[in-house]
Protein backbone atom coordinates (compact mmCIF):
# COMPACT_ATOMS: atom_id res chain seq x y z
CA UNK A 1 0.00 0.00 0.00
CA UNK A 2 1.65 3.43 -0.87
CA UNK A 3 2.10 6.21 1.57
CA UNK A 4 -1.18 7.86 2.19
CA UNK A 5 0.71 11.48 3.27
CA UNK A 6 1.48 13.04 -0.27
CA UNK A 7 5.52 14.07 0.34
CA UNK A 8 6.18 17.67 0.31
CA UNK A 9 8.74 18.57 -2.37
CA UNK A 10 9.79 22.26 -1.81
CA UNK A 11 11.14 23.23 -5.63
CA UNK A 12 13.92 26.64 -5.69
CA UNK A 13 14.67 27.82 -9.37
CA UNK A 14 17.99 29.81 -9.14
CA UNK A 15 16.91 31.91 -11.96
CA UNK A 16 14.71 34.73 -11.58
CA UNK A 17 14.33 35.52 -14.89
CA UNK A 18 10.47 35.31 -16.08
CA UNK A 19 11.36 32.79 -18.71
CA UNK A 20 14.01 30.88 -17.02
CA UNK A 21 14.39 27.50 -18.51
CA UNK A 22 15.06 26.19 -14.82
CA UNK A 23 11.82 27.83 -13.73
CA UNK A 24 10.21 26.10 -16.63
CA UNK A 25 12.10 22.54 -15.60
CA UNK A 26 10.13 23.05 -12.23
CA UNK A 27 6.82 23.49 -14.17
CA UNK A 28 7.46 20.13 -16.31
CA UNK A 29 8.52 18.61 -12.92
CA UNK A 30 5.22 19.30 -11.04
CA UNK A 31 3.16 18.05 -13.94
CA UNK A 32 5.34 14.78 -14.21
CA UNK A 33 5.49 14.45 -10.36
CA UNK A 34 4.50 10.34 -9.41
CA UNK A 35 1.23 9.95 -7.14
CA UNK A 36 2.09 11.01 -3.56
CA UNK A 37 3.93 13.85 -4.41
CA UNK A 38 3.45 17.50 -4.36
CA UNK A 39 6.09 20.05 -5.80
CA UNK A 40 5.34 23.74 -4.47
CA UNK A 41 8.13 26.08 -5.88
CA UNK A 42 9.66 28.42 -3.56
CA UNK A 43 10.37 32.37 -4.88
CA UNK A 44 13.25 33.70 -3.86
CA UNK A 45 13.20 36.61 -4.74
CA UNK A 46 12.10 38.07 -1.63
CA UNK A 47 15.14 36.76 0.13
CA UNK A 48 17.56 39.31 1.27
CA UNK A 49 21.33 39.31 0.94
CA UNK A 50 22.99 36.90 3.25
CA UNK A 51 24.52 38.92 6.35
CA UNK A 52 25.38 37.90 9.58
CA UNK A 53 24.61 41.09 10.98
CA UNK A 54 21.15 40.68 10.03
CA UNK A 55 21.38 36.67 11.46
CA UNK A 56 22.45 38.13 14.92
CA UNK A 57 19.89 40.99 15.41
CA UNK A 58 17.04 38.21 13.93
CA UNK A 59 16.11 37.13 11.09
CA UNK A 60 13.88 39.20 9.02
CA UNK A 61 10.54 38.29 8.31
CA UNK A 62 11.07 37.10 4.84
CA UNK A 63 13.56 34.42 5.86
CA UNK A 64 11.78 33.30 8.62
CA UNK A 65 8.92 32.60 5.89
CA UNK A 66 11.65 30.59 4.00
CA UNK A 67 13.54 28.63 6.87
CA UNK A 68 9.82 27.51 7.83
CA UNK A 69 9.13 26.63 4.31
CA UNK A 70 12.71 23.98 4.56
CA UNK A 71 11.67 22.68 7.62
CA UNK A 72 8.52 21.69 6.69
CA UNK A 73 9.42 20.08 3.17
CA UNK A 74 10.29 16.58 3.03
CA UNK A 75 12.41 16.98 0.45
CA UNK A 76 13.95 19.62 -2.69
CA UNK A 77 14.36 20.31 -5.96
CA UNK A 78 16.83 22.10 -7.04
CA UNK A 79 17.37 23.68 -10.79
CA UNK A 80 19.59 25.89 -11.15
CA UNK A 81 21.37 27.47 -13.98
CA UNK A 82 25.30 27.58 -14.11
CA UNK A 83 26.40 30.81 -13.78
CA UNK A 84 30.06 30.90 -14.51
CA UNK A 85 30.90 27.15 -13.91
CA UNK A 86 28.82 27.44 -10.18
CA UNK A 87 25.48 27.96 -8.89
CA UNK A 88 23.83 30.89 -9.59
CA UNK A 89 24.10 33.60 -6.88
CA UNK A 90 20.38 33.51 -6.05
CA UNK A 91 20.32 29.58 -4.81
CA UNK A 92 22.94 29.40 -3.18
CA UNK A 93 22.39 33.30 -0.99
CA UNK A 94 18.76 31.50 -0.23
CA UNK A 95 20.60 28.03 0.54
CA UNK A 96 22.73 30.07 3.30
CA UNK A 97 20.14 31.66 5.10
CA UNK A 98 18.67 28.31 5.74
CA UNK A 99 21.98 26.19 6.79
CA UNK A 100 23.05 28.75 10.33
CA UNK A 101 22.48 27.32 13.84
CA UNK A 102 20.61 26.65 16.33
CA UNK A 103 17.86 24.83 13.68
CA UNK A 104 19.69 23.51 10.82
CA UNK A 105 15.85 22.83 8.45
CA UNK A 106 17.80 21.17 5.59
CA UNK A 107 19.12 18.57 7.52
CA UNK A 108 18.80 14.76 7.49
CA UNK A 109 16.58 15.02 3.91
CA UNK A 110 16.56 14.41 0.74
CA UNK A 111 17.09 16.31 -2.52
CA UNK A 112 16.98 16.08 -6.61
CA UNK A 113 19.06 18.22 -8.62
CA UNK A 114 18.56 19.24 -12.05
CA UNK A 115 19.35 21.98 -13.99
CA UNK A 116 19.48 24.00 -17.95
CA UNK A 117 21.49 25.66 -19.17
CA UNK A 118 21.73 27.56 -23.22
CA UNK A 119 25.28 25.82 -23.85
CA UNK A 120 25.85 22.11 -24.50
CA UNK A 121 27.04 20.73 -21.04
CA UNK A 122 23.67 21.27 -19.49
CA UNK A 123 24.91 22.77 -15.59
CA UNK A 124 27.01 19.80 -15.35
CA UNK A 125 29.91 21.82 -13.32
CA UNK A 126 27.43 23.49 -11.44
CA UNK A 127 25.38 20.22 -10.12
CA UNK A 128 28.60 18.92 -8.92
CA UNK A 129 28.95 22.19 -6.90
CA UNK A 130 25.61 21.95 -5.34
CA UNK A 131 25.97 17.80 -3.92
CA UNK A 132 29.26 18.95 -2.89
CA UNK A 133 27.45 22.20 -0.98
CA UNK A 134 24.15 19.68 -0.42
CA UNK A 135 26.78 17.22 1.40
CA UNK A 136 27.74 19.29 4.03
CA UNK A 137 23.89 20.28 4.84
CA UNK A 138 23.99 16.50 5.36
CA UNK A 139 20.71 16.69 2.61
CA UNK A 140 21.02 13.53 0.83
CA UNK A 141 21.13 14.13 -3.26
CA UNK A 142 19.54 11.09 -5.14
CA UNK A 143 22.49 10.56 -7.38
CA UNK A 144 20.45 9.09 -10.36
CA UNK A 145 20.30 10.28 -13.31
CA UNK A 146 21.93 13.40 -13.92
CA UNK A 147 19.75 15.71 -15.71
CA UNK A 148 21.57 17.85 -17.65
CA UNK A 149 19.19 20.20 -19.76
CA UNK A 150 21.76 21.13 -22.54
CA UNK A 151 20.89 23.72 -25.58
CA UNK A 152 17.66 24.76 -23.69
CA UNK A 153 16.12 26.62 -26.17
CA UNK A 154 15.54 23.93 -28.27
CA UNK A 155 13.74 21.74 -25.45
CA UNK A 156 11.02 24.00 -24.51
CA UNK A 157 8.27 25.18 -27.15
CA UNK A 158 6.91 28.38 -27.00
CA UNK A 159 4.42 27.80 -24.32
CA UNK A 160 7.40 26.90 -22.00
CA UNK A 161 6.51 23.17 -22.09
CA UNK A 162 9.47 20.79 -21.65
CA UNK A 163 8.71 18.97 -25.39
CA UNK A 164 12.01 16.61 -25.50
CA UNK A 165 11.06 13.44 -24.61
CA UNK A 166 13.92 11.78 -23.20
CA UNK A 167 14.55 14.59 -20.45
CA UNK A 168 10.57 14.00 -19.34
CA UNK A 169 11.53 10.37 -19.43
CA UNK A 170 14.72 10.88 -16.90
CA UNK A 171 12.82 13.53 -15.01
CA UNK A 172 10.46 11.07 -14.37
CA UNK A 173 12.78 8.69 -13.17
CA UNK A 174 13.98 11.19 -11.07
CA UNK A 175 11.39 12.09 -9.04
CA UNK A 176 10.53 8.79 -8.43
CA UNK A 177 13.85 7.92 -7.29
CA UNK A 178 13.28 11.19 -5.16
CA UNK A 179 10.27 9.48 -3.62
CA UNK A 180 11.47 5.96 -3.10
CA UNK A 181 14.80 7.68 -1.39
CA UNK A 182 12.54 10.04 0.92
CA UNK A 183 10.21 7.11 1.87
CA UNK A 184 13.41 4.98 2.75
CA UNK A 185 14.61 7.29 5.10
CA UNK A 186 11.94 8.30 6.84
CA UNK A 187 10.93 5.12 7.42
C1 LIG B 1 26.26 35.70 -15.35
C2 LIG B 1 26.07 34.51 -16.26
C3 LIG B 1 26.98 33.49 -16.25
C4 LIG B 1 26.80 32.35 -17.04
N1 LIG B 1 27.68 31.32 -16.96
C5 LIG B 1 27.42 30.17 -17.61
C6 LIG B 1 28.24 29.02 -17.40
O1 LIG B 1 29.20 29.04 -16.68
N2 LIG B 1 27.90 27.87 -18.05
C7 LIG B 1 26.80 27.79 -18.90
O2 LIG B 1 26.53 26.73 -19.44
N3 LIG B 1 26.01 28.87 -19.10
C8 LIG B 1 26.28 30.05 -18.50
N4 LIG B 1 25.45 31.13 -18.65
C9 LIG B 1 24.30 31.04 -19.57
C10 LIG B 1 23.09 30.43 -18.86
O3 LIG B 1 23.21 29.03 -18.92
C11 LIG B 1 21.77 30.83 -19.55
O4 LIG B 1 21.65 32.23 -19.49
C12 LIG B 1 20.58 30.16 -18.93
O5 LIG B 1 19.51 30.19 -19.81
C13 LIG B 1 20.17 30.79 -17.60
O6 LIG B 1 19.18 30.04 -16.95
P1 LIG B 1 17.63 30.46 -16.94
O7 LIG B 1 17.11 30.21 -18.35
O8 LIG B 1 17.01 29.53 -15.95
O9 LIG B 1 17.53 31.89 -16.56
C14 LIG B 1 25.66 32.29 -17.90
C15 LIG B 1 24.75 33.35 -17.92
C16 LIG B 1 24.93 34.43 -17.10
C17 LIG B 1 23.90 35.54 -17.11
Amino acid sequence: MSDPTPLKVMAMSGSLRKGSFNTLSIRAAQELAPAGMSIELYDLASLPFYNDDIRAAGYPPEVQKFRAAVAAADAFLFASPEFNYSVSGVLKNAIDWASRAPNMPFAGKTAAVMGASAGALGTARSQHTLRWIMSGLDVYVVNLPHIYIGSASQKFDASGALTDQPTRDFLKQLLENLRVLTLKLKA
